[in-house]
């Protein structure tokens, strides 16, 4: 599946969490030159794309087109509109919220996922992403798909945070982003994007459907915030109104 409905922010259920937290932490592992900041104008831009659905490239056809639109649209319609949105936005980052491969059409899975990101890869900006309920279905695993994606050009994905020993599922982390350079807060961490994997399908019987954040996960995520939160000098501790977008999609 791919264009129409493969592009709507419905169909996955991946959770991602991104939370501001505008109280202009140390950047943790970045003292220098962190790897994403604020630009000169004050702004960081997020492309969010959702559900790419890619298949097989130019075999798969699209699905919810008009049937006048069906004959010559593929998945290289997905890839041209994802291009043509990176040069229209020009974000500083991309995001990608899950379902980027449909597994089940997809043939080989690593073939498809490099197909999926390479607008991103193309574009030199950095890009991160999670998975969605259909990203394993195809020839790879959960963490297979993960790992796949972490040694891709210019992703700052990761598997699992390398400080969580024990966390369920794939594709939890968290990124910083820097303040404006020249800025008094150029080495800080302005803005903290939290990345957890909402995992695929329940495996309890007596809850059928999707699965959901585990406790382990919440765990890392509220040690990870307090970690951060301690370096946090008082007079601009963030509070309640820092969360700038939560969405959880679970349809398909
Ligand atoms: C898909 O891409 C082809 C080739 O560029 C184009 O001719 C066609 O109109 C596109 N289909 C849709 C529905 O945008
Ligand atoms: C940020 O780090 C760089 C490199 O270590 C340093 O030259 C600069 O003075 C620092 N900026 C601030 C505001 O501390």
């Amino acid at each position: 599946m791919s264009f129409g409905s493969g592009l709507s922010a419905t169909t996955s259920v991946v959770l991602l969490l991104l939370i501001a937290s505008l109280s202009f932490l140390p950047l943790s592992a970045l003292a220098a030159e962190p790897k994403l900041r604020f630009g000169s104008n004050g702004e960081f831009k997020i492309l969010q794309v959702a559900d790419m659905h890619f298949a097989d490239g130019k075999s798969t056809p699209c699905l919810d087109v008009l049937p006048s639109q069906v004959k010559g649209c593929s998945d290289l319609n997905t890839s041209a509109f994802i291009h043509r949105m990176i040069l229209a936005e020009k974000p500083n980052l991309i995001v990608f919220t899950g379902d980027n491969i449909y597994g089940p059409d997809a043939t080989d899975a690593a073939k498809s996922l490099n197909a999926a990101f390479a607008p991103a890869i193309a574009s030199n900006i950095p890009w991160a992403a999670v998975l969605g309920n259909h990203d394993q279905e195809s020839t790879l695993s959960r963490e297979g798909v993960m790992k796949h994606i972490v040694g891709l050009k210019n992703t700052l994905s990761q598997v699992n945070p390398p400080e969580a020993k024990s966390i369920d599922g794939f594709g939890n982390y968290n990124l910083e982003v820097g303040g404006v350079k020249g800025s008094s807060f150029e080495n800080k961490s302005a803005l903290n994007l939290y990345f957890l994997d909402s995992g695929d399908y329940s495996t309890v019987p007596s809850i059928p459907g999707y699965g959901w954040i585990k406790a382990s996960q919440q765990f890392w995520f509220e040690r990870t915030s307090s970690k951060l939160k301690q370096a946090t000098t008082p007079e601009r501790t963030c509070t309640g109104a820092c969360i700038l977008s939560y969405s959880i999609t679970r349809i398909c």
